[in-house]
């Protein structure tokens, strides 16, 4: 007896409409290591800075710093065509082994040339990792739920930053004589235990069916489906598969960068864009640098650099758990009332922090100000930071996922890069006050952009989404 007809419809409807197992977090938090290694190989860098026994000069010590946003574009960029191509998988492995190259040989960099080599590999493979992760998640997440399993990608994101500064406060803590020879080595290395491990499993996840199906590799589709929970037999994805190639041969099918398509990519890209100008890694990155002289308890140089990861290492504790309730709420209220409200929390809060600055002195200038920074934090995570990542994986057609995506990541590590660039100059030029002011006023046209501009996706399948945007793009 033949196997019933099944439509691509159909077979992607049923991933659509399962409810996640234990199966699927798995899977998700195995995609998303690359996003804890993002987190914490952006942020310990920032604490090792101040040991690094090799000369630098100005510039290399910024690149070692920025060199990894650079990188991570470049590495974003190269990832899209590869990623479609070759697939989500593949890509995703060869990241967590270009990491874990790039974390041991900062562990044992020589001198200032491998030590920044070393950290150009780290960015390329942040990059990568960033263009390509929520796109594989959003490739076979059921719809309903698709938002907080991309969301993990935050997550581990915050989580990776978090562990960088307390990593980096225990072993100053412990061996704090060291901080030139061991400490700096250590923290940079570490980063290689979960990108092995991340290596390995890696190779055992599923490649991603939709792409499988794309590329009328119906047996390995088959067999990925089988893994998700969606039992259909080779013959039936075939079909599907024939049925699809039918309808792509129609000469409007042909077009990949429809309307829809490029209305896609530039909200995500603007959306991307406020993700880094409206300033949130100036708390993250330059913490202990801006907060470290205010706390420091003792005249050494580690003292003050443990002042500063302390603090620091708060504000991104404040990070992981204000995350929780984006992973929360995600899919309930929707991507755009979380959005509008977390710009609108940043607006408010940068301001506050710039009064605390402004107008307190003492211990009341200290409490406003860490006060305003950890709720502008706060914010960004419920509202903007995992928002932006889901929207990079969700809104685009399976053909084009992975450039697409990829275009939109490499501009938001362009973005970071050319704040972390201006900020120095901004503060001694305007004073810190006045850069949060700034930080506010750009965070209330990012609300005004979602209002305008961002459909709400939440519930569709990615397939509808695509939709949403042409039929946008056709009343524009
Ligand atoms: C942003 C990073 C930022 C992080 C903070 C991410 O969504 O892309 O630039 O450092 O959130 O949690």
């Amino acid at each position: 007896m033949s196997a019933p007809t099944m439509s691509e419809r159909d077979i992607l409807g049923t991933l659509d409409s399962r409810t996640p197992t234990r199966f699927y977090w798995s899977l998700t938090l195995l995609a998303t290591i690359g996003g804890f290694l993002f987190g914490f190989d952006t942020a310990n860098i920032g604490s090792v800075l101040g040991f690094v026994p090799f000369h630098l000069n100005n510039f290399w010590t910024g690149y070692l710093v920025a060199g990894a946003s650079l990188g991570a574009a470049a590495g974003a960029l190269a990832a899209g065509p590869l990623t479609d191509r070759f697939g989500r998988k593949s890509l995703l492995v060869a990241d967590a082994a270009i990491y874990a190259g790039g974390a041991l040989l900062s562990a044992v960099a020589p001198n200032a040339a491998v030590l920044i080599i070393a950290r150009t590999l780290i960015g390329l493979a942040i990059g990568a990792d960033s263009a390509i992760a929520t796109s594989y998640i959003a490739e076979y997440a059921p719809a309903k739920r698709r938002g907080s399993l991309a969301m993990l990608q935050q997550w581990m994101i915050t989580v990776g930053i978090l562990v960088a500064y307390v990593a980096a406060w225990v072993i100053y803590k412990v061996a704090p004589d060291q901080a030139g020879t061991l400490d700096w080595r250590l923290i940079l290395g570490l980063g290689a235990v979960p990108a092995i491990i991340g290596f390995v499993l890696r190779t055992r996840m599923p490649e991603s069916p939709r792409w499988l199906i794309r590329q009328g590799r119906y047996e390995q589709a088959q067999l990925a489906l089988a893994k998700l929970g969606v039992d259909v037999s080779t013959e039936q994805v075939e079909q599907a598969g024939t049925e699809l190639a039918s309808t792509e041969d129609r000469p409007e099918q042909r077009r990949r960068w429809t309307p829809g398509v490029r209305r896609a990519l530039i909200v995500v890209c603007v959306f991307f864009t406020f993700q880094q100008i409206t300033g949130i890694n100036v708390p993250l990155y330059y913490g202990p640098k801006l907060l470290g002289p205010l706390f420091q308890n003792g005249d050494s140089k580690v003292a003050e650099v443990v002042a500063g990861v302390q603090v620091t290492a708060i504000m991104t504790l404040v990070n992981v758990i204000a995350t929780y309730f984006a992973f929360r709420w995600i899919d309930r209220a929707g991507r755009r009332p979380l959005a509008m409200g977390g710009f609108g929390g940043m607006a408010a809060f940068a301001l506050v922090a710039g009064a605390g600055l402004t107008w307190f002195t003492g211990n009341a200038r200290i409490t406003v100000v860490m006060v305003g920074l950890c709720l502008f934090i706060a914010s960004f995570a419920v509202g903007v930071g995992g928002t932006g990542w889901l929207i990079q994986g969700e809104g685009f057609p399976t053909e084009i996922r992975g450039q697409a995506a990829a275009f939109a990541a490499t501009v938001d590590w362009l973005a970071n890069f050319a704040i972390i660039e201006a900020f120095p100059a901004m503060e001694s030029g305007l004073g810190l006050a006045w850069v949060l002011a700034i930080f506010a006023a750009l965070a209330v046209l990012a609300i005004l952009f979602v209002s305008r501009f961002l459909p709400e996706t939440k519930h569709h399948s990615v397939e509808e989404i695509t939709r949403i945007f042409e039929r946008q793009a056709a009343r524009a």
